[in-house]
This record gives C-alpha cells, structure tokens and sequence, in this order.
C-alpha cells in the first residue's frame, strides 16, 4: 500500500481538528419564590434562548455572538470555536417561553464567564451557574421554601 493516501488522511484530520470547540452549558429556571436563586421548588424552563456575548476589552468591538435554546430538561449547550480568553464574555437570558415567568431575574439573569482551554480541564465542557426568569406570582410553597432556608 502506498503511503500517500495515509499521509493524505492524516492532513485532512489535522485540519479537522484544528478547529476546536468549548461547550459552554447551562440550565435555566422558573424562580417561583422570587428570591434570585434556585430552590427545591424552581422549575427548569425548556425552550427558553439565552445568548453569549464577547467583547473586546479595550475597543469594546463585539467578537463573538451566539444564541441557544434550552432543550426539555432545561439546559442549553453552545459550541464556541477558538479560545475568547483575552475578552470579556456574558451569557445572558434572551427570552422565555412562559407568560407567567418571563422577565429576567435582577443578578440572575446573566453571568460572566471564561471561554477559555487555559483553565486546567481537560473536558471541553464548561459548566455555567443557573440563569433565571422571575415568576410573576410566587407560588404558595414558597413561604415554607423561604422558612427552610430560613430566610423568613
Ligand atoms: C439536555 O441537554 C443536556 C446538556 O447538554 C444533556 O445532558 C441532556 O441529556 C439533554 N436532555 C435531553 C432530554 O435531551
């Protein structure tokens, strides 16, 4: 067998994967007691977008801008190629399907983050903290939520 179809393989997948991809992931819920942050009684919300955002820090130019949609159980998963460590990246909560839970949660509602392979993970998956929607009508349970966590 000659060499050249081996070595012509071996280049084709040395393009392939030159280009490489960070999975930024996340879930995003219903906060129906209101209070900024997942309880056992949050919802995870399926079909909610969110979008990451990179800028550059000294010109502020947009680099990089993707959006995402949360599948059945809430989460969302957002292949970025190349490495963003030298911006100031966001992902933030773009809209939500639920009426009764849509407006973004004040310091929930976004999040900084690293897109970046110099953080010592060898996984290319990056997991990012809840997002979260504010319900419009906190639920009754929440009284007992907010006693447990014993914030009431
Ligand atoms: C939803 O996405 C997450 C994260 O990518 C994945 O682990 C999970 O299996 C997905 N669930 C369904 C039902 O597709």
């Amino acid at each position: 067998m000659s060499m050249l179809p081996a070595i012509f393989l071996l280049s084709l997948l040395g393009v392939a994967s030159s280009e490489k991809f960070l999975y930024m992931e996340g879930q995003v819920y219903c906060d129906t007691c209101r209070i900024g942050f997942t309880t056992r009684v949050s919802e995870w919300i399926a079909g909610a977008k969110v979008e990451i955002e990179c800028h550059d820090p000294a010109t502020k130019e947009l680099k990089l801008n993707i959006e995402g949609v949360t599948n059945s159980t809430g989460w969302y998963r957002i292949p970025v190629a190349g490495d963003h460590e030298e911006e100031n990246c966001v992902v933030k909560l773009v809209e939500s399907p639920r009426k009764d839970c849509d407006s973004p949660n004040r310091g929930a509602d976004s999040s900084r983050i690293l897109i970046t392979y110099n953080v010592g993970i060898s996984s290319n998956n990056r997991l990012i903290n809840p997002l979260g929607f504010a319900i419009k009508d906190p639920l009754p349970a929440c009284g007992d939520v907010l006693k447990e966590l014993e914030l009431a």
